[in-house]
C-alpha cells in the first residue's frame, strides 16, 4: 500500500479484513496506517524505482495508491514490472496527466476548456487573449489543488507567468497547463467508478462544496447523493466510460471532478484512483456499496462480487458527506469546539492540527486541520453544515 495517512488506514484496516498481508510505504514514518500495517517502510510513494525494488524484495502480490494521486503512477508502474493486476503503465501515464487527459477528451468531441502548456508561449499568448472570462493555471501532475491559480478575470501577461512559473516549480516534471476559465452552473460535482473490462460497473456521484480563495477552489466536502438531474449524471457517465476506453484503462477504480458549463456536462479532472478524503466510505455510507473494499480485491486481481447483489444499494440510503476541517484566516490554533447540531451528525473523525501550529485559509489539502464524516437521513441536517462550516467548527485562532 502505497501511503499510510490518516485517511488511507480504511483501506488498510479493510485489507486486514480480507486476510491480507498489508505492507506500507512512505516518506512519513509517523503516519498512523504504519502501524496497522504487517510490515511498514519509508520508500517515498513517489519513489518509482525505490518502490519498485522494495516491492521487488516484499514478492507482493498486489500494489495500490488508496485514494490518492501521487502514488497512482508508482502502483502502475510496479504492477507492469511485476506482471501484477492493474491497468496499462502508459494508461495511467495519460490519465494522470492533466494535459494530456484534455488531448484525450478532446479527441473523443467530449467538451473541454481550451488549454495550452504553460511553455508553450505562443500558444499562451492566443489563449491569454481570446479567455475573456479568466484563466485556470495548475501543474499538469499535482492533486489536492497544489499549485492551482484561478483567474476570475483577464490576468495581467506578468501575474500570468508569474502563476505559470509557480505552477512549474511544485510540478514533478516541471510541467504547467493553462486552460480557459469554466463558468459553472449549479454545483460542481464528483464522481467514483468501478469499471471492469472498460464496463461502469458502479458509479457514485456527490455535490461538492468548495472553499473560494481569491485564487483557488479548493474541494471542503462531498454530499453523495448530487442533486444534479439523472440525465446530467448519465451523460457524465457516458463520457467516463468513453475516456477509460480512450485512455487505455479497463479495469479499475477511478474519480471525477465534474460540472456544468454553458449548458455542457465537462469533467474538469479524472483520476486513477479512488477520490480522497475517505470519498469512498462516503459512497458506503449513502448506498452500502464498499468501493474501497472492491478496489483492494481489484488490485489483487480477485473476483468481484456479482453486479446483482449491488442494484438494490444504488439508490442512497442516506445523506452521507465529508467535510475537511478548515480554518478561514491566518492564525495560530488554540481549539475546536464542535457546535451541537455537527456532533449530532458525525460519524468519524481524525484530526490532526496540533496546538499552537500555525494555520491559513484553505487553498488545498496540505491546509487539512481534520477530516470529518457525516451522515443523516435528513438533508436538512447536513446543509446549514455545509453552508457556514466555520459556525460549526467552533475554531479558536490566536494571533498569526
Ligand atoms: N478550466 C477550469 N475552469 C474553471 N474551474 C476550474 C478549471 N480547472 C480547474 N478548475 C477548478 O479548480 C479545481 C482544482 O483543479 P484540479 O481538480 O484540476 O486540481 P487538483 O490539484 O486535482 O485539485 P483537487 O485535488 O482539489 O481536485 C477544480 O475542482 C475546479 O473547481
Ligand atoms: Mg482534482
Amino acid at each position: 500500500m502505497l501511503g499510510a495517512s490518516d485517511t488511507q488506514q480504511v483501506a488498510i484496516e479493510r485489507a486486514k479484513a480480507q486476510g491480507v498481508y498489508v505492507i506500507t510505504t512512505d516518506n512519513r514514518p509517523d503516519n498512523p496506517g504504519h502501524r496497522l500495517a504487517d510490515e511498514c517502510y519509508s520508500v517515498s510513494t513517489t519513489d518509482l524505482d525505490g518502490a519498485l525494488a522494495l516491492a521487488k524484495s516484499c514478492r507482493i502480490d498486489g500494489v495500490i495508491s488508496y485514494a490518492s494521486d501521487p502514488g497512482a503512477l508508482t502502483a502502475a508502474y510496479i504492477a507492469h514490472h511485476l506482471a501484477l493486476p492493474g491497468d496499462p503503465l502508459e494508461a495511467v501515464r495519460k490519465a494522470q496527466d492533466k494535459f494530456l487527459l484534455r488531448c484525450e477528451q478532446a479527441k473523443l468531441g467530449h467538451p473541454v476548456p481550451e488549454c495550452v502548456l504553460g511553455d508553450d508561449l505562443v500558444g499562451v499568448k492566443r489563449l491569454w487573449a481570446s479567455a475573456k472570462k479568466g484563466l485556470v493555471v495548475k501543474p499538469t501532475d499535482r492533486a489536492g489543488s497544489v499549485g492551482v491559480c484561478i483567474f476570475h478575470t483577464p490576468p495581467s501577461w506578468s501575474a500570468l507567468m508569474a502563476a505559470i512559473d509557480k505552477a512549474k516549480a511544485v510540478s514533478f516534471h516541471g510541467r504547467a497547463i493553462v486552460e480557459a476559465r469554466l463558468v459553472r452552473t449549479g454545483f460542481q460535482f464528483g464522481g467514483d467508478y468501478l469499471v471492469k473490462q472498460g464496463r461502469v460497473l458502479f458509479a457514485a456521484y456527490a455535490d461538492q462544496y468548495l472553499f473560494q480563495t481569491p485564487t483557488t477552489q479548493a474541494g471542503l466536502g462531498n454530499l453523495n447523493p448530487s442533486t444534479q438531474p439523472a440525465a446530467v449524471l448519465a451523460e457524465a457517465t457516458d463520457q467516463v466510460a468513453a475516456l477509460v476506453a480512450a485512455l487505455g484503462l479497463s479495469d479499475g477504480v477511478y474519480n471525477t471532478d465534474v460540472c456544468v458549463s454553458d449548458g455542457k456536462v465537462v469533467v474538469l479532472d479524472f483520476g486513477a484512483r479512488l477520490g480522497g478524503n475517505w470519498l469512498a466510505e462516503v459512497h458506503r455510507y449513502a448506498t452500502g456499496v464498499d468501493l474501497t473494499d472492491l478496489a483492494i480485491r481489484l488490485a489483487l486481481g480477485e473476483p468481484l462480487p456479482d453486479l446483482g447483489d449491488w442494484a438494490h444499494a444504488r439508490a442512497p440510503r442516506v445523506h452521507a458527506g465529508h467535510l475537511v476541517i478548515h480554518a478561514d484566516r491566518e492564525g495560530t490554533f488554540q481549539s475546536m469546539a464542535f457546535s451541537a447540531a455537527l456532533e449530532s451528525v458525525v460519524v468519524k473523525k481524525t484530526v490532526s492540527v496540533r496546538p499552537n501550529q500555525r494555520v491559513s485559509p484553505y487553498r488545498g489539502t496540505p491546509d487539512r486541520l481534520g477530516l470529518l464524516l457525516i451522515s443523516s437521513p435528513d438533508r436538512e441536517q447536513l446543509l446549514p453544515i455545509y453552508a457556514a462550516p466555520q459556525a460549526h467548527f467552533g475554531l479558536a485562532l490566536g494571533l498569526p
